[in-house]
């Protein structure tokens, strides 16, 4: 495994970590979550991404983690990165989704006993909440940090403005902003101008999530819709009207191209987000070991001539 620095930090991530937004839920095989947990961490993955509403249903996936954790890496926990977030719906009632000090820290309270753990590494504010005043949600966040509950802070999926606004507030405070956390993959590059220039102006580290766009940068699509995909699963976010004729015919030729270039397209497509300076690391969502093998593989060829780079451009622009 390679290690990156996260932004300006003394912080180093696996430039692949591992993420529980869909498959380690009550819904999916306990053992396979737990295997590719396992796997992971045997292969240098040291972070792992959590959040209050992961499963289904909303918690399973930090309570199974949580499993594993005590049953097999119970004497390794100062080697792990473990975030976890709050900012969406978690339960009924105005206290249960957005901002607020009052939902953060029930949240993260409720987060820490699923796990098992006393602290997060990183704990992320989920989403900006334009109802409430980001002061509120911020100093919420410093809070944490100074518990002790959080060792670093994260944003994800915050307005530029409200960002840079978040940035300041946290650096006055001596709690900078360690990370940010968006969607970034060769089929959605809005953080290349949304954010990037942001990290660079203050020092903070990048994590990418769907590099794979949640499936569709690999081959699974190219000839129809597998029975056991994302886009098929009840459950799953991806929505079958996302794969539509227009965006197959582009992940073919780039499909292509990764064969020419001895990669898979899954391999390719996180080369290519990883190629990116301001990016730290992406967060893959598995749903085997055998996936898992494939992303790790990644990492034996990242690197890009020109030339490759220019037709990937004319693909996906
Ligand atoms: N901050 C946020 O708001 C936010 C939002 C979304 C995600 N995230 C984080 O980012 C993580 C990753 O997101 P994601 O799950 O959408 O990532 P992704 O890596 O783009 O998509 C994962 C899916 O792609 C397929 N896949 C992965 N590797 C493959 C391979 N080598 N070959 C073939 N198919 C492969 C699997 O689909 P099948 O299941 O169909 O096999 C898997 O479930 C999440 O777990 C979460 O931690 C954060």
């Amino acid at each position: 495994m390679d290690y990156k620095f996260c932004g300006n930090s003394g912080l180093q991530l696996p430039r692949i970590s591992l993420g529980l937004w869909h498959n380690f839920g009550d819904v999916d095989d306990f053992s396979v979550a737990r295997d590719m947990i396992c796997h992971a961490f045997e292969h240098g993955v040291t972070h792992f991404d959590l959040a209050n509403n992961y499963g289904p249903p909303p918690g399973s996936a930090e309570s199974n983690f949580g499993k594993v954790l005590s049953q097999e890496l119970k004497n390794h926990r100062d080697e792990l990165i473990i975030s976890s977030k709050a900012g969406h719906l978690m339960w009924d009632g105005p206290y249960g989704d957005g901002g607020s000090r009052k939902y953060i820290m029930a949240s993260l309270n409720q987060s820490l006993k699923r796990t098992g753990l006393e602290y997060f590494d990183i704990f992320y504010s989920h989403r900006y909440d334009p109802q409430t005043p980001l002061e509120e949600t911020i100093q919420t966040l410093i809070d944490i940090v100074k518990q002790g509950k959080a060792l670093y802070i994260g944003l994800s999926k915050y307005p530029p403005e409200q960002a840079r606004q978040a940035y300041l507030m946290l650096k006055e405070q001596h709690v900078p902003c360690l990370i940010y956390q968006d969607k970034y993959s060769l089929l959605w590059r809005h953080p290349e101008t949304n954010s990037f220039p942001l990290m660079k102006e203050f020092g903070i580290g990048f994590i990418a999530f769907s590099p794979l766009a949640q499936g569709l940068l690999t081959n699974k699509y190219l000839n129809g819709i597998p029975e056991t995909s994302r886009a098929a699963k009840d459950h799953g976010f991806l929505q079958i009207n996302e794969v539509t004729p227009q965006v197959v015919e582009k992940v073919k030729k780039l499909s292509g191209l990764a064969q020419k270039r001895g990669q898979t397209l899954a391999e390719m497509a996180l080369a290519w987000v990883l190629n990116h300076e301001t990016v730290t690391s992406v967060i893959v969502g598995t749903s085997s070991v055998a996936q898992l093998k494939d992303n790790l593989a990644t990492l034996q060829n990242c690197q890009f001539t020109p030339e490759e780079l220019s037709a990937i451009e004319q693909i996906i622009s």
